[in-house]
């Protein structure tokens, strides 16, 4: 049975594959994408996830969400830009498909609809989805599991010991992280592994379908203007561990968003002791990598 997701991103190159393998792959039921700022404001989020969806004829519902973290002040990243080559303002088309609905209301009103319990997927800093919880607490018995790229058990890439999207607003995550909900974390110390090499885009450019060919391009579009090689892709490790579980292997432990402002802020510390009595949390430690790869290629090749 395909499984049913709300998808909460904030475009960025990585957030861009996880939308491709939300939305085309066929065990995964998209409900319905909410935006939020993080990598870039929350007009450029949304004007990227509306470009991802129609480049790769993805066609589901797209909420804008909230335009900054719930306590601290805003940041975006400096080099996550998710430039698809298309430079325009928001057209009144795209307005159009823009649900008529805060984002966070979309989150709360799916979930509510919903008969079943949803799985809801977090590529971006947790601002929406903390705030539907806090905002209708009863939400939490909808949602089945909430899966997350943020966070690390190593090293930060924002500061020394914080990873991006929990550092953006870790108000938000320690509001999840302390719920009844039940949490995969998905964090840098396993989604660095995954490297978009010179292989990886050989190997797309080899399978020459309507949808290789599109992605291909913007990948190619990105490294010329970005200059980056060798870029990690974080955020499609969620969406692939809702369709093979197996290539991970996860670790149930404790663990504290640290609030205190200093250089641990927004760090996911870790407790070596399990405390049964405290909540879990669902940890992936490592990845196949190469299994990774080959969802995302399977599912390239199928689209023409
Ligand atoms: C995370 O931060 C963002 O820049 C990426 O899109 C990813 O979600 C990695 O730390
Ligand atoms: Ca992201």
């Amino acid at each position: 049975m395909k499984k049913k997701i709300i998808l909460d991103v904030d475009p960025g190159y990585d957030d861009a594959f996880a939308i491709l393998l939300a939305g085309k792959h066929k065990s995964i039921d998209l409900q319905g994408i909410t935006v939020v700022a993080g990598n870039q404001s929350l007009e450029r989020t949304l004007k990227n996830t509306l470009d991802i969806c129609s480049n790769f004829n993805i066609d589901t519902k797209i909420a804008a969400g909230m335009s900054g973290p719930l306590l601290r002040e805003k940041i975006i990243s400096k080099n996550n830009n998710c430039d698809l080559g298309i430079r325009r303002d928001l057209t009144k088309e795209d307005i159009i498909k823009i649900e008529n609905i805060h984002g966070v209301n979309h989150i709360i009103n799916t979930l509510h609809n919903s008969k079943e319990k949803m799985t809801i997927v977090g590529t971006g800093p947790l601002t929406n989805i903390a705030m539907a919880v806090k905002l209708y607490p009863e939400i939490t018995k909808k949602i089945e599991k909430l899966v997350i790229m943020g966070g690390s058990i190593g090293r930060g890439n924002i500061t020394p010991k914080a990873e991006f999207n929990i550092f953006a607003d870790p108000e938000s995550a320690h509001i999840l992280f302390n719920s009844e909900i039940d949490i995969v974390m998905i964090g840098l110390h396993v989604t660095e592994k995954i490297i978009i090499t010179e292989e990886v885009f050989k190997k797309i450019k080899s399978i020459d379908t309507n949808l290789s060919r599109k992605l291909y391009n913007m990948m190619i579009y990105d490294r010329e203007n970005s200059g980056i090689e060798n870029r990690k892709l974080h955020d499609p490790a969620t969406i692939a561990y809702l369709i093979h579980k197996d290539i991970f292997q996860m670790e149930k432990m404790n663990m504290e968003i640290i609030l205190e402002k200093g250089n641990r802020y927004g760090q996911t510390k870790v407790y070596k002791e399990i405390d049964k009595d405290q909540k879990q949390i669902n940890v992936a430690m490592d990845i196949n990598v190469e299994e990774f790869w080959n969802i995302l290629y399977k599912l390239l090749r199928l689209e023409n």
